[in-house]
């Protein structure tokens, strides 16, 4: 088994990303490793590019990230963690593939149409063939699980037709180049609400910061933010019913099921009938608890940029490694 997913570079990282992102890799990371595989997690800057951005923060965004990720559990030693641009054989491989990809294909991807929205002339290329990108980045490794949400099927989809006529053009059948890549379904990602508003995603762009809980929060900030957080009047039901129409209570019981690893009826077991002069303060405690020793080491971190800048490297050089062999498998294929 060898997984191999991305992320984009992100700074302002928060309970969201880590509650539905991050922690997933962690998962992800420890079930590889149980069955024999490994994973490979890679910083998607040569993606970034595709979408307008501010270079300055490209590479503080990437460390910044990297810090997240390590503070929250990814192990360096056992994934293998690095950004794109630092192994050149994923845009290598990319161009080859442009050779196999069809434009239909391409145009056919709901996620190109939905970016480049109307102004299809004034999209990047790099928009259009992203998805190019993506299958070079799983195709490049032998992944032979590639992590899909909803919005990602489609891309690896694509990721196996490109394999496949690749391996049909100019592969043989005891010898073909590419692995098939198939999606492996997330444990259930948590989708996080803001804390003010529980019909909007927890997300940076939210102007109000006491609408999130920031990675880099303190205890007491963790514990305001909560106090603060927008309630209904009414106390906790104990039965998960009682929480439809009330979508602040039932994020606010989401977050605590998922800090402190139950599910939403346990939770109401133990807090239905209370209010939330009771139940925001528990709350509270399970998330300073949680987070405490991660905002620790992501606080100690992202200030080391040269032990950052360390880890990036040391990934890039052992994906750098697992890459050739691929990459070389493909240029004699196609007689170059
Ligand atoms: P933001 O919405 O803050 O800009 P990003 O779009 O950079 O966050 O998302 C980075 C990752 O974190 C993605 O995998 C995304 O699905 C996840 N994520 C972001 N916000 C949330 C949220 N509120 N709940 C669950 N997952 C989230
Ligand atoms: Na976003």
């Amino acid at each position: 088994m060898r997984i191999v997913s991305g992320i984009q570079p992100t700074g302002n990282l928060h309970l969201g990303n880590y509650l539905g992102a991050i922690r997933n890799w962690v998962r992800m990371q420890d079930e590889a490793q149980a069955r024999g595989g490994q994973c490979l997690y890679f910083l998607a800057d040569l993606h970034a590019i595709s979408m307008p951005h501010v270079p300055a923060d490209l590479a503080s965004n990437t460390r910044e990230m990297v810090a997240a990720l390590v503070a929250c559990g990814i192990d360096p030693e056992r994934s293998i963690l690095f950004n794109q641009a630092q192994v050149p054989q994923h845009s290598e491989l990319q161009w080859l593939l442009n050779g196999t990809a069809r434009m239909g294909w391409l145009n056919r991807m709901t996620q190109w149409k939905d970016k480049a929205g109307k102004n299809r002339e004034g999209a990047s290329v790099a928009l259009f063939t992203y998805p190019v990108l993506q299958a070079a980045d799983v195709l490049l490794y032998q992944a032979t699980h590639v992590p899909v949400g909803d919005d990602q099927k489609q891309h690896l989809e694509l990721a196996r037709d490109i394999a496949q006529k690749f391996n049909n053009d100019f592969g043989s059948e005891q010898a073909p180049v590419f692995t098939l890549p198939e999606p492996f379904i997330p444990p259930e990602a948590a989708r996080i609400m803001s804390l003010r508003d529980g019909s909007a995603k927890m997300s940076k762009s939210d102007p109000s910061d006491m609408s999130r809980i920031n990675l880099t929060d303190d205890a007491d900030t963790i514990m305001q933010k909560v106090k603060k957080a927008k309630t209904d009047p009414e106390p906790l039901p104990s039965e998960k019913s009682g929480l439809e129409g009330r979508p602040e209570a039932a994020n606010l019981v989401s977050i605590y099921a998922a800090m402190a690893g139950e599910d939403v009826p346990a939770v109401l077991s133990r807090f239905g009938g209370e209010g939330f002069g009771r139940f925001k303060p528990a709350l509270g405690e399970v998330l300073v608890e949680r987070l405490a020793p991660i905002n620790a080491r992501f606080m100690e971190l992202r200030r080391d940029r040269d032990a950052l800048d360390a880890i990036l490297k040391a990934g890039a050089d052992k994906a750098r490694a697992l890459a050739l062999p691929t990459l070389d498998a493909a240029y004699r294929a196609l007689g170059l």
